[in-house]
């Protein structure tokens, strides 16, 4: 069995930022509000005319990452995108990025896993690597929310918390077993699968229903339970790291990076003060991002390599939750 690590990371948002002020002259919101109850302060939402989608930024991110990785797009043996927000129906993004990046005839993965899509999506591509079947995969998060959101009071409880952006990862073959991804840990909840989702449209209720409808239909709008799904999430983020920490007889006084999945300030400091860790020993940039759900952990883990925060050795503890309910964490030895 071989191990998998990471040798390259790359992230990317749109330019615009779309402050709090900026909000609440669209929607009865405002900065205290969103600040207290989330953190957040700004986000970037791709512009009207723009030609980002999640694709597109998938791919200037895996270009970073490739680059970094001091590869090619030809060393790539696969790919593994994670979004909620995919550019069609189907087929999913990861074919488009074989494509925009003008990769060889490699396969390509689509997750389906919303806030924990990335952390499904690394599992998948470690397992991949430790079987011998791939050596060099392209891990990929990208969400483009701002185009599929309710801009009005009523959705200003879902809106608000939202970003785009895109970040991936190089992951690649070690036959050192005491670095890289140590374990990960993937689980699913699917009965509170309408606590937190689209519903439309659906196979079920395909456009021309939701067109035709007498009554105002807005299933295409995310709907959250959100003080349901902060319940759930708290619970779940404290077991996951829990369960990865013992399956490496580690402790959390171990942890030198937790990048929690930037769903809300307030869950993460809830995580951070039940282990107990120091500041500098949580990653957060939702005050500048907002929640990107499947990109957000990527986006924080290459910021925070960008900046100096991860070192040789050091453990890093990713962890996620959202809707599905889906959970999961990876611990990494870098
Ligand atoms: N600005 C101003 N007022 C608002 C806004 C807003 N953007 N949104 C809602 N309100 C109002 C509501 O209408 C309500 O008013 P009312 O009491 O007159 O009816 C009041 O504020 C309280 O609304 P709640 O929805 O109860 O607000 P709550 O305190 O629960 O906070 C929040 C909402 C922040 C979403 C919270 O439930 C939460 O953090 N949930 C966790 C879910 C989460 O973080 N999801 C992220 C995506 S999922 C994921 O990544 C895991």
């Amino acid at each position: 069995m071989y191990n998998s690590k990471i040798i390259g990371l790359g992230f990317y948002v749109p330019d615009n930022i779309v402050t709090n002020h900026d909000l609440s002259k669209i929607m009865d919101t405002n900065d205290e509000w969103i600040q207290e109850r989330t953190g957040i302060k700004q986000r970037h939402w791709i512009p009207e005319g723009s030609e980002d989608t999640s694709a597109v930024m998938g791919a200037k991110a895996a270009k970073i990452a490739i680059e970094r990785a001091g590869l090619t797009k030809d060393d790539i043996d696969f790919i593994v995108f994670a979004t909620l927000s995919p550019d069609y129906y189907f087929p999913g993004c990861g074919v488009q990025i074989q494509d925009i990046l003008e990769m060889p005839t490699i396969g390509a993965l689509d997750v389906r896993n919303q806030c924990s899509g990335f952390v499904y999506a690394l599992a998948t591509a470690d397992q991949f690597i430790k079987t011998g079947m791939y050596k060099n995969i392209l891990v990929i998060g990208a969400e483009y929310h701002s185009n599929g959101l309710d801009k009005t009071t009523r959705g200003r409880g879902v809106t608000v918390i939202f970003g785009d952006g895109a970040g991936a990862c190089v992951l690649t073959r070690t036959e050192d077993n005491t670095k890289g991804i140590l374990s990960s840990h993937l689980h699913s909840e699917g009965k509170y699968a309408e606590k937190l989702t689209v519903l439309g449209p659906s196979i079920k209720h395909w456009v021309p229903e939701i067109l035709s409808s007498t009554e105002e239909d807005t299933s295409y709008f995310p709907y959250m339970d959100g003080t349901f799904v902060f319940k759930n999430a708290v619970v779940r983020f404290s077991e996951v790291i829990i369960e990865g920490l013992t399956a490496n007889k580690l402790d959390a006084k171990d942890i030198d990076l937790f990048i929690p999945h930037q769903a809300n300030l307030r869950i993460s400091q809830f995580v951070q003060s039940k282990f107990k860790l120091r500041d500098d020993q949580v990653y957060n940039n939702i005050m500048e991002y907002g929640n990107t759900t499947a990109a957000s952990i990527i986006i924080a883990l290459s910021e925070a390599w960008e900046k100096g925060k991860i070192k040789d050795n050091d453990l890093v503890v990713l962890a996620a939750f959202g809707s599905g309910f889906t959970w999961g964490s990876v611990i990494i030895r870098w």
